[in-house]
């Protein structure tokens, strides 16, 4: 990993350690994260409530509020419990297009209480977006999966 994303990670923990709250948490993280990578048009978090992803704190355009288990990138990811890395979201079969300016994506999903036992509120995905095509590569899967480590880890209890 190169050195600027190992500052960014760095300071995000800084900036969320003393923090427990994982909505606050959730919202510095997508601006860091936004305003930190390069060439990214959407960063932000989907958490399931009642069977499905619900619209959290995000910076960029305006999103879909709900994504059904199974559906698109982010619920193929959370569906699967892997991290997806999409070079052209459109290629991608389902994608949904919240924000048509994206042209590749990464997701991550996360759970607060380990991966088997999903309950309504204690897990997501953290999603991000480029308008650029191939824009995320090993670097970039590593750095929001230590990332999204990072937010379970110090954000305590349900979203
Ligand atoms: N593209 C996503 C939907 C979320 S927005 O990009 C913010 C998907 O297909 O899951």
């Amino acid at each position: 990993m190169n050195a600027e994303y190992k500052l960014l990670i760095e300071q995000a923990r800084a900036l969320i350690e003393s923090e427990p709250d994982p909505i606050a948490n959730a919202a510095n993280l997508a601006s860091l994260i936004y305003h930190n990578v390069s060439d990214l048009n959407w960063a932000g978090f989907y958490f399931y409530r009642k069977d499905e992803l619900v619209l959290g704190p995000f910076m960029g355009q305006v999103a879909c509020t709900r994504i059904p288990i199974g559906k698109g990138v982010c619920g193929t990811a959370f569906e699967t419990k892997q991290t997806l890395v999409v070079a052209d979201v459109h290629e991608f079969e389902g994608h949904i297009a919240c924000d048509s300016t994206s042209e590749s994506e990464v997701v991550v999903p996360f759970s607060f209480n380990g991966q088997t036992n999903i309950q309504d509120g204690v897990a997501g995905v953290l999603d991000i977006d480029s308008p650029v095509k191939n824009r995320f590569g090993a670097a970039e899967q590593e750095l929001f999966e230590l990332l999204a480590h990072l937010y379970v880890q110090e954000s305590e209890g349900s979203v």
